[in-house]
């Protein structure tokens, strides 16, 4: 992997189970063995109003299934440009590299194809909730729906995952897949049904 001197921005992808957030760590590991400076951070998260914004949606979720699309997509914004602003670019500034598991490609996926919001007013909203920062790079890891609900630990599930059917995991791995075939040169899709240390070897190439 090709790293930029001003600092990249990664983000990891993919539907439940795909494992971004071991990977995230692990690529994190990787930069900082090779004596780099990384930030790894996560969404919804990284800043207290996200971590905020995270119980919320999912605890919502938990509680009902009544939560509007709109409200859910604009929570996820809310702690995206909070995050974006307090923490990504600024530590792109000091020069530092960000991996960051989630970011705006998820709320394309699951609140735009997901929930049913218009993708073009999902793009609109993702532009200003980041201020217009992409990543340099999107690595999508991509698993079959079971492989990814059934990697779930029982206890690890939220309501919402018990609620939504395999159709709805089937349409966000559809559309993260769209997604990186419009843009090809910001993603990489991996396959993430091997082992971690098969999953980290394909990120690291
Ligand atoms: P995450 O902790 O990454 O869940 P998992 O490890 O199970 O994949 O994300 C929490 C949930 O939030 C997940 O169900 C996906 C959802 N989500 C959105 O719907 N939109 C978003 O923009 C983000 C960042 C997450």
């Amino acid at each position: 992997m090709a790293l930029s001197p001003r600092g990249s921005f990664i983000t990891l992808e993919g539907s439940e189970g795909s494992g971004k957030t071991t990977a995230a760590r692990h690529l994190g590991d990787w930069i900082r063995s090779r004596g780099e400076k990384v930030t790894v951070t996560r969404e919804p998260g990284g800043t207290p109003l996200g971590d905020e914004v995270r119980r919320l949606v999912l605890h919502l979720r938990d509680l009902s299934d009544d939560l509007d699309p709109r409200a859910d997509a604009l929570l996820y914004a809310a702690s995206r440009a909070q995050h974006t602003a307090r923490v990504i670019q600024p530590a792109l500034e000091r020069g530092e590299h960000v991996v960051c598991a989630r970011y705006l490609d998820s709320s394309l996926a699951y609140q735009g194809v997901g929930y049913g919001n218009d993708l073009e007013e999902m793009r609109r909203l993702q532009q200003f909730a980041t201020y217009g920062l992409l990543p340099d790079l999107t690595i999508l890891i991509d698993v079959p729906v079971e492989v990814g609900l059934g990697r779930k630990r029982p206890g690890a599930w939220n309501r919402f995952e018990d609620t939504q059917g395999v159709a709805f995991f089937e349409k966000v791995r559809a559309a993260y897949l769209d997604l990186a075939a419009e843009e090809p040169e910001r993603f990489r899709v991996i396959d993430g049904s091997g082992t971690v240390g098969e999953t980290d070897a394909l990120i690291k190439r």
